[in-house]
């Protein structure tokens, strides 16, 4: 049933998202294809080549279901960099609904100039109220997403809601720890709109609770401190660059607000992984 209005959140991550500064910022640090947490190879790795590699470990969990002849649903899905990935390596279609207009018209030319645009239909909308039916997709799929979301519990209701019954949910989402309490994390966390982060307990109970029987963590927390150690480090090293594409007063915010969940990951008091969840075994 939708929303009688928009939540809060909704709102905040729209105006968060379809901001120049922002955009640009995530354009030029992750490289115009993922915006999520990467899996480093190595400290000094590129953040687009650790992003790609939580893309590629992520679709390595739902090779048995992935074929031409199945539709992906991606929640909040930003660039495309996921989309592309997904109906270049195993041919399905994709349908990516996301909030920022501002990112899908971007991701729409990209798909376009790489000829994906007959596989991936990208569609303006909130995932708290999916406009699709029950049991359509083979994979619902998300990456750093729903912890903009004001209503977990209700996003993963709909996403369970338009899962086929053999289907895959796989997801990744910055997380807190279990014993972090939420006003430890509130100022890094207000950057992107919300009060509190969940926590892979809520995630689990919250799943168990809508029926999957299967619901794998894998935790990969252990990434965190490297991921937000290069996105500061970054950023720094293209401070004059990015002062000429970014607002100062953005750019300030940034470098202030990156060591504050640098040094939250190095308290491990952050958690991140990947999520993977079948009805049955
Ligand atoms: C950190 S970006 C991740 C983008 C993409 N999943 C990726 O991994 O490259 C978070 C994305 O979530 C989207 N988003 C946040 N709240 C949303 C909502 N309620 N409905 C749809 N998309 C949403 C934003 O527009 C943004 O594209």
């Amino acid at each position: 049933m939708p929303h009688d209005s928009t939540p809060a959140s909704e709102d905040a991550t729209r105006s968060y998202y379809d901001n120049d500064d922002v955009d640009a910022f995530y354009d030029a640090v992750w490289g115009g294809e993922d915006i999520h947490t990467g899996i480093y190879a190595h400290e000094h790795e590129a953040i687009a080549d650790a992003s790609r590699r939580t893309v590629e470990q992520v679709a390595d969990k739902v090779t048995d279901v992935l074929t031409t002849e199945s539709t992906v649903l991606d929640l909040g899905s930003g660039y495309g960099g996921p989309t592309r990935y997904l109906a270049e390596r195993f041919g399905c279609r994709v349908i990516a609904l996301n909030l920022s207009e501002a990112q899908n018209q971007r991701h729409r030319a990209t798909n376009a100039k790489r000829g994906l645009d007959g596989l991936i239909e990208v569609v303006t909308g909130s995932f708290q109220d999916i406009p699709y039916k029950d049991r359509r997709f083979d994979v619902v799929w998300s990456q750093e997403a729903f912890c903009h979301s004001g209503d977990r519990a209700r996003v993963l209701s709909e996403a369970v809601r338009v899962l086929k019954p053999e289907g895959a949910l796989v997801f990744t989402d910055l997380m807190a720890a279990e014993d972090t309490p939420a006003e430890v994390l509130r100022p890094a966390v207000s950057r992107l709109g919300v009060d509190a982060l969940a926590t892979p307990d809520f995630y689990r109970r919250t799943l168990t609770g809508l029926g999957l029987s299967r619901i794998d963590f894998d935790d990969q927390s252990s990434q965190l401190v490297h991921h937000y150690v290069r996105l500061t480090e970054e950023t720094h090293q293209r401070e004059k660059e990015l002062r000429d594409i970014i607002s100062p007063a953005y750019l300030d915010r940034l470098l202030g607000n990156l060591p504050l969940w640098a040094a939250a990951a190095h308290r491990e008091q952050l958690r991140w992984g990947v999520f993977h969840c079948r009805r049955a075994w």
